[in-house]
């Protein structure tokens, strides 16, 4: 007897198979048992008949309780009408019978959920929304793979500042001070001169005191960088590869997309280009719409709600004030006030998940910039070191996954796409 899957059950109709999973759900009518077994692949239901089942195993069937471990040996029926298998139980034998289970069918509130993120991470939205994360962490190595670029593991323990110095988590490192890193795009442009293209993916970290529904203080972030690049070439990647991502989760995801009812229209859309617009397009547009964003601001968080909002596929904002971008960016030589930068903002109101731009690649306009912004000389001398020794035009962006993750789902709060969230008042579990 073959010990299968739920996922591959669909290719076991009327063999006798066995599985192991928990008890998600179940409920009796008197002589028949139906119990919702997962066992992380997928759901089934596994129907218990006081006919089928001996005397003994009927009474301890009683006995199940929600989350319950099993092991069950039965055959696999199709359902008449959908696309669904049963399991007609012929034995089981449970691993554990659970203690009473804390979440209940029940609405919980979120705290009370997040206390319990250990245990919720097992119910079905929050299992659909870890299958898609992980859909689009590995459609993310297949775009790069295929457009040759190579993975290069950026550091964690950094000795300075990426992305400005308010928001830095700091340690101390041997006497001397570290930071965790907020990004490894900096790593990144050294590596372009190794291998021409390249990619990094891992946890970064943001000592943000910001609570909305778009920020973590730990989040994963995907970085690219490209030799040769301009901002034209960098915004035509940024496009293929959510394209790419967004499609694998329309072909393996559907049935996920179904449990969080997800409307998929707008992610269809995907195939369509992409929109772009100037950071003084968007503030025009903005001030019509309502908002009191003055010329030369830096978009706020509801800025972008109302923008994005109007908008059905994602959507460039391009040619940021200089004022409010990163030290690294490089300016517009034709208008010397902003850098040749653009955020990726997705639409439906979710707002920013790219930050990209082209790099300040000439040291003398690099070091004003580093001076300007008062960062430590010394620590930005290899950095330096890039723009001297075959410096190039280069570009490169930086996703962060549970932006992307939280705009496929259609969930409204980031905190659900990430295993266990860290935020500004939350550590545990
Ligand atoms: O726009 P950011 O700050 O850009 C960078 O860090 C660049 N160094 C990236 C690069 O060019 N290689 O961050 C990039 C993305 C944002 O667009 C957003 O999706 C996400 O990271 N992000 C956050 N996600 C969750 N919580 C936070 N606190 C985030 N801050 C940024
Ligand atoms: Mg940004």
């Amino acid at each position: 007897m073959e010990k299968i899957l739920i996922t591959n059950i669909a290719k076991y109709v009327g063999s006798e198979i066995e599985l192991d999973g928990w008890v998600a759900n179940f409920r009796s009518s008197g002589k028949i048992g139906f119990w919702q077994i997962r066992d992380g692949s997928d759901f089934c239901q596994a129907i218990l008949d006081v006919k089928v089942l001996s005397n003994e195993k009927w009474e301890e069937a009683q006995k199940v309780t929600l989350e319950s471990s099993v092991k069950i040996i039965g055959t696999v029926a199709k359902h008449p009408k959908k696309e669904e298998y049963e399991l007609q139980v012929k034995d089981f034998e449970f691993y554990q019978i659970a203690a009473d289970y804390p979440i209940a069918k029940k609405d919980h509130g979120p705290d009370f959920l997040l206390d319990n993120r250990h245990l919720w991470l097992r119910s079905s939205h929050q299992w659909a929304i870890q299958r898609i994360r992980n859909t689009l962490i590995l459609a993310t190595y297949e775009y790069f793979n295929q457009n040759n670029f190579i993975k290069i593991d950026s550091p964690i323990l950094t000795p300075s500042a990426c992305e400005g110095t308010t928001e830095l988590f700091e340690l101390e490192y041997f006497g001397d001070k570290a930071y965790l890193s907020q990004s490894g795009q900096l790593y990144l442009e050294a590596a372009i001169f190794a291998h021409g293209k390249v990619f990094d993916f891992g946890p970064v970290f943001r000592a943000e005191k910001s609570k909305t529904r778009r920020h973590l203080t730990e989040f994963w972030m995907m970085d690219a960088e490209m030799a040769f690049a301009d901002l034209a070439e960098n915004m035509r990647v940024q496009e293929e590869l959510v394209r790419y991502m967004v499609k694998s989760i329309l072909e393996k995801n559907q049935q996920e997309l179904l449990i969080l009812e997800r409307n998929v229209k707008p992610l269809e859309n995907i195939l369509k280009p992409f929109y772009k617009i100037t950071h003084a397009e968007a503030v025009k547009k903005l001030q019509e719409l309502g908002s009191d964003i003055k010329v030369g601001d830096d978009l706020g968080a509801d800025d972008e709600t109302i923008l994005t909002k109007q908008f059905d596929n994602p959507i460039f904002v391009t040619h940021y004030p200089k004022e409010v971008k990163a030290f690294y960016m490089k300016r517009d030589l034709e208008d010397d006030s902003h850098v040749l930068c653009a955020d990726l903002l997705a639409p439906e109101g979710y707002g920013e998940i790219i930050g990209g731009s082209q790099r300040e690649d000439n040291y003398d306009a690099l070091l004003e910039r580093i001076k300007e912004h008062n960062l430590p000389e010394s620590a930005f001398s290899w950095y330096l070191d890039l723009r001297k020794y075959g410096s190039v035009p280069h570009a490169g962006f930086g996703f962060g996954l549970e932006r992307i993750t939280a705009w496929v789902c259609g969930i409204a709060h980031i905190r659900e796409t990430i295993p266990f969230p860290r935020t500004i008042n939350r550590l545990n579990p």
